[in-house]
This record gives structure tokens, C-alpha cells and sequence, in this order.
């Protein structure tokens, strides 16, 4: 069939959604990127319709950008400066506690999940949240975040609106999950599911990579997309109406994230910030977690990859890190902030990342390269501290709030996440007056307490049973 009859037998629904044929063969023209229908006539009616509606739902203009960015050559090495950051026992942190209380009160906090990434790392199927990390009762991430935000809201008195970022790929899984759990003790109103934004694959000649004869190679807009996902859901809108002031952002992979933390709220709100981030000591030099500093003088994550191997090891006089402050990806962002911010078509400046990405050769078969043959681009949510009238940067203790499940072995892989929650509930346990129980599975839900001083206070006099399969307090 030959295309300018298919558009004849779509019907006019159809057409409106995915434009004309020819319109589609201009857009393409102009972009260059004719290639794109080279298999076109051999497609199924399913597949015809839905690649002109993956080509007219493309920005033209976006693409040149990200063409233009992905071929550019890299930018000089920027002047890198540590930032001032707020200790971990600083006098002020009653009042920022007795602050961030209030906020949660009154109802003018939200959370906010990204949780669209791939897993890849941890080789996983299923999205990240799903994972069973409770030592004792392999519960999976998301319960382990949802409890935490049913025993705040429970707390406080308060009803904390919970945002997920999901992405194309793990939209329905995700959903599936929580329906299956009844979404765990929150009201599932509470919950609401945003799917993140895609963005084309380039190869080294620019141009768009196809996966299949009727697929242009997309991922997720990384997790920088969060803040259009807000505007274009209407989200924030919603927040505004709801008087909610501050977003509680984290990364679904942290196993101990301690989710609106009345602290962190504090601080944020005394200091009028726009928007704050929790950091933990880098442990080594050589830590592959991005660090906070200033980048030209502006705030901004120094991703790892980034920092030459002289400031990795550059040193203060006392012996510590210069570059410590390691990104633990837990913010607060000021809803008026995000507002002012993607107002007007602006987007958080794009990341290329070279890939091995599957692309179709010149017989329409798939072929999985073995070689980096090709662009991926993302957006960063860190890059939105640059344009914060206001930062907070508060280091946090990385053993009680900072346990990233991200490799499938060695650091931060399943098995180190479960030692390590093991040895801090034993820690609890000691400073509650009580023993250790070594390795001997142990674990506390969030239900019963959000950290030590609660676990102490709400363990006292209670008789507790060790069980076979180890020892479970709720
Ligand atoms: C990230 C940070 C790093 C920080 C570390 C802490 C970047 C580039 N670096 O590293 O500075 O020290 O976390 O753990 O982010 N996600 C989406 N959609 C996407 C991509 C990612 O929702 O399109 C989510 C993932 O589900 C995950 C989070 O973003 O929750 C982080 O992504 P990941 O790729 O794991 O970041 P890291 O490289 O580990």
C-alpha cells in the first residue's frame, strides 16, 4: 500500500490525532529526518497510526536542540567551590523541627516520589518500589514509603498527598502493584500516579534512532521531568488549591528516607528556601554519588563523573574531603518556586548520555549494538538549585537515613541493604537499653517508629518475642 492511500483509510478522529500524511512527510523533511518512514508501507493500519502519532507528538524544535546539544563539544571544566552546609547538630535544629511540625499541621506539605527509572543496575523486571527489602518481612519499598507517610499524616493529624513519577514503561505495573495492596493503609485519593515525558534517541550523525520499522527509539525525560509532570497533569495546580506550600522530594531506591521530615521542613521554611537538599559525607573519595557545590558560582550536584581526579582527593586543613557533600536526592521544593519556574515553555538544561541503544538496520531488523552507537538525553532535578533565590544544604547521618538500593551486587545491592537495616534497627534496639541481636533478622516498621528517639520512646516496657523467622516489631 502506498502511504497516500493509508491516509485516505484513516478515519478523521484518527487523522486529527496523528495530522495528515504529507503534513507528517514536511515535519520530517524539515527535521531531516525522512528516514523516519522507510518502512512505512509495510506497516500494519495499528502501526501506521501509531507511529505518525509518536512523529506529530514530536517538538520539532526540541530535537534540534537536543541534536544541536548531543554533537556539541563538551564545555570547559567549570570552577567548583563546596557549599556552606548546615551540621548535624546545629543549635537551631528545635526551632526547624517545631516549624516543619506546623507545616505538616496545617496541611501544607506534599510528597513526591520519582520512581520511572529502569532498574537496570539491579537487573529487575518489575519497577524499583517493588523490590522486597524488609529483613524480616521482605516487605518492598513502596510499603516501606507508604507506611512512613500513613504514620506521619497519622501523627500529625494531617493528609499528605503522595505523587508518584512512573514512567511509560512502568505506569501500569506500578499501578497494578498498589491496587494489589490496597495501597497499603493510604486512602488511595492520596495517591496519584504521573507519568514522566519521553524524549527521542539521536545516533552520532543526529540523527532519530528507530527500534523497530514503526518505533522511534524514546526514553524517559529523567527525573528532572518531575517538575513538567507537575504542570502538565495539573498537579500544581491542584496543590495550589489545596494550600500546599512545600513538595518533600525523594528517589523511590532510599531505603531509609525519612519521608517529610519535620527538620528538613524547618530549615527549609526558616531560611526561606526555594529549594534544599539533605547530604551524607562521602564516605571515600571515590564514592559514585554526585556532590553538592557550586558549579560557576551557582548551586548545583556535581555528578561524579564530572569531578577530575585532583578534587575527588582534594583535602581541607583538618584532613576531610572538600568535595563531601554527597547528594543523598532528597529535597524540598517551594511549589511557587516550581510554578515561577516552568512558566513560560522553560525546561531544565538536557543531559546527553552515550548508550548502546538497539536501532534497526537497513533490512528493518532489530539489532542489539555492541558498542556505543547513540544519545540518550535527560533532565536532572538538581539543576533546578541554580535558580533557587535560597538553598538549604543540611548534612544528615547516612546510617539512618541514606541506604540506596541501586546494583544488582557488591555496595548498595540488595544484600547490603538488608545488612544494614538489620545493624541499624540493632542500634535502635541497644539504645532503647536492649541487646543486640547481631545478624539475626530484625526489623521495625515505620508504623511504630520514624527513627531512634521514637523507637526508644515507644519501646519502653514493652515485652518484644523473637520469632523464627526473626524479629518484627510493629
Ligand atoms: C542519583 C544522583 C546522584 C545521587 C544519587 C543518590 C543523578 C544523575 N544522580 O544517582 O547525584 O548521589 O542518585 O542515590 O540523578 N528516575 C526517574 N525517571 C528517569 C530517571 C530516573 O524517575 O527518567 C528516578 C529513578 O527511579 C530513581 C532516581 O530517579 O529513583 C535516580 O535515578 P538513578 O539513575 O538511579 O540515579 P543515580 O545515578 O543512582
Amino acid at each position: 500500500m502506498k502511504i497516500t492511500e493509508m491516509e485516505s483509510i484513516l478515519c478523521p478522529c484518527q487523522q486529527a490525532a496523528t495530522t495528515s500524511l504529507p503534513m507528517i512527510k514536511d515535519k520530517l523533511s524539515l527535521m531531516k529526518q525522512e528516514h523516519v518512514l522507510k518502512y512505512y508501507d509495510k506497516l500494519s493500519l495499528q502501526q501506521m497510526e501509531d507511529l505518525l502519532s509518536q512523529i506529530s507528538s514530536i517538538n520539532i524544535s526540541l530535537v534540534n536542540e537536543l541534536i544541536d546539544m548531543g554533537m556539541a563539544n563538551r564545555e570547559p571544566h567549570p570552577r567548583l567551590e563546596p557549599p556552606h552546609v548546615i551540621p548535624i547538630k546545629d543549635e537551631r535544629h528545635q526551632e526547624a523541627k517545631e516549624k516543619g511540625e506546623k507545616a505538616l499541621r496545617d496541611g501544607k506539605v506534599a510528597c513526591f516520589v520519582v520512581a520511572g527509572g529502569q532498574s537496570t543496575r539491579l537487573g529487575y523486571n518489575l519497577p524499583k518500589g517493588t523490590f522486597g527489602v524488609g529483613p524480616v518481612t521482605n516487605k518492598s519499598l513502596f510499603q516501606y514509603h507508604a507506611e512512613k507517610i500513613a504514620a506521619i499524616s497519622r501523627k500529625y493529624n494531617t493528609q499528605i498527598p503522595w505523587y508518584i513519577m512512573v514512567s511509560r514503561e512502568n505506569n501500569k505495573q506500578t499501578r497494578d502493584f498498589f491496587q494489589e495492596h490496597r495501597f497499603f493503609q493510604l486512602q488511595a485519593s492520596d495517591v496519584i500516579f504521573l507519568e514522566q515525558g519521553m524524549l527521542p534517541a539521536i545516533d552520532f550523525n543526529g540523527k532519530l534512532i528507530m527500534n523497530s520499522p514503526a518505533n522511534i527509539a524514546m526514553s524517559p525525560n529523567g527525573h528532572g521531568g518531575s517538575l513538567l509532570c507537575l504542570k502538565e497533569n495539573g498537579a500544581l495546580d491542584t496543590l495550589k488549591k489545596q494550600g500546599i506550600e512545600e513538595i518533600f522530594y525523594f528517589q523511590v531506591d532510599n531505603a531509609l528516607v525519612r519521608i517529610a521530615d519535620p527538620i528538613f521542613i524547618g530549615y527549609h521554611q526558616l531560611e526561606r528556601s526555594q529549594m534544599s537538599t539533605k547530604v551524607v559525607p562521602k564516605i571515600h573519595p571515590d564514592e559514585r554519588v554526585g556532590v553538592l557545590g557550586y558549579i560557576n558560582d551557582k548551586l548545583g550536584v556535581i555528578e561524579y563523573t564530572e569531578l577530575n581526579d585532583e578534587e575527588r582527593h582534594a583535602v581541607n586543613p583538618d584532613g576531610s574531603l572538600k568535595f563531601m557533600a554527597g547528594n543523598t536526592a532528597i529535597h524540598m521544593l517551594n511549589v511557587e518556586f516550581i510554578n515561577q519556574l516552568i512558566s513560560n515553555g522553560f525546561h531544565l538544561p538536557y543531559h546527553a548520555a552515550r548508550k548502546k541503544i538497539p536501532y534497526i538496520d537497513e533490512n528493518g531488523k532489530m539489532v542489539k549494538p555492541q558498542e556505543i552507537n547513540g544519545i540518550k538525553f535527560e533532565t536532572f532535578i538538581f539543576d533546578a538549585l541554580k535558580y533557587a533565590g535560597h538553598s538549604v544544604v543540611m548534612e544528615v547521618d547516612r546510617q539512618e537515613e541514606f541506604l540506596p538500593l541501586k546494583n544488582m551486587s557488591g555496595q548498595n545491592s540488595p544484600e547490603t541493604v538488608r545488612h544494614d537495616l538489620i545493624r541499624l534497627y540493632n542500634s535502635w534496639l541497644k539504645a532503647a537499653g536492649g541487646f543486640e541481636i547481631g545478624d539475626y533478622p530484625v526489623e521495625v516498621s515505620p508504623l511504630f517508629a520514624a527513627d531512634k528517639e521514637e523507637f526508644v520512646e515507644r519501646i519502653a516496657g514493652r515485652k518484644i518475642r523473637i520469632q523464627h523467622e526473626g524479629l518484627y516489631i510493629e
